[in-house]
């Protein structure tokens, strides 16, 4: 019977560079927009789901780079240390793809958002009550500051959106890091441009990253970056497919 990590000291969880301590930190972030979400309406609600997808995607891409395949490596039970959590991504995923196709006052759009919050708190729950304090349990507090830096420097170079056609797992998942992080920050910086700037910058900016998300959308279907996904997390990437 494991404990979750929720109530633990930092010193009890490898101090603060820790893989755990850094994870449950945004964890607590992540929670407190939430808590955000549900409280506002409006544009301010959008600006509230952008800063949560900006703090989602990259956590959640550099767990599927570094702390899962660590769990498989250092817990040693085969798959079912994090496929049920990638699955939780893939959903995730897709539930966010689907939020930023619509529009406020859409219908179906309050159950989109509702869904998305269901299955961040359900990811968080696992993580903290059941796959980080098995990694715990099973290793050291250096080991679990080199897992804390390695993740710290994958989140901070992963994209930041979501791409529910790439694979969950390396090699695919890795691979398209580069081209969809390049993709995304550029996107995110245009948006912020166009968020300050007068009317016709703003125009173009808003444009452009429009066009860059519709690259990004035919990146994330190439080939290769479906390598090494387990079945139950594809998703059909042709018409002819689905
Ligand atoms: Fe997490
Ligand atoms: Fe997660």
């Amino acid at each position: 019977m494991t404990t979750s990590i929720a109530g633990r000291s930092e010193a009890a969880l490898g101090g603060p560079a820790s893989i755990i301590v850094r994870q449950r930190r945004e964890h607590a972030r992540l929670h407190e927009l939430v808590g955000r979400v549900r409280d506002t309406a409006g544009t301010e609600q959008d600006e509230v789901l952008t800063q949560l997808c900006r703090l989602v995607f990259p956590h959640a891409f550099a767990e599927e780079a570094v702390l899962f395949p660590a769990a498989r490596r250092f817990l040693g039970e085969g798959e079912e240390n994090s496929l049920e959590i990638e699955q939780e991504h893939q959903e995730i995923n897709e539930v966010y793809s689907a939020l930023e196709r619509s529009r406020r006052g859409d219908e179906g759009r309050e159950k989109l958002i509702e869904r998305a919050i269901a299955l961040l708190d359900h990811d968080v729950r696992d993580e903290e009550d059941d796959l980080l304090p098995r990694l715990r349990e099973r290793l050291d507090d250096r080991q679990l500051r080199r897992l804390g830096v390695s993740w710290e420097i994958a989140r901070r170079v992963s994209p930041t959106r979501a791409h529910p056609a790439v694979s969950r797992r390396p090699p695919g998942q890795t691979l398209s890091a580069l081209p969809l992080t390049v993709l995304d920050r550029s996107r995110d910086n245009l948006d912020r441009l166009a968020r300050s700037a007068p009317a016709p910058v703003a125009a173009g900016s808003r444009a452009v990253s429009r066009a860059l998300g519709t690259v990004a959308g035919l990146v994330e279907h190439l080939p290769p970056f479906e390598r090494g996904e387990h079945p139950s997390t594809h998703t059909p990437r042709t018409e002819l497919e689905s």
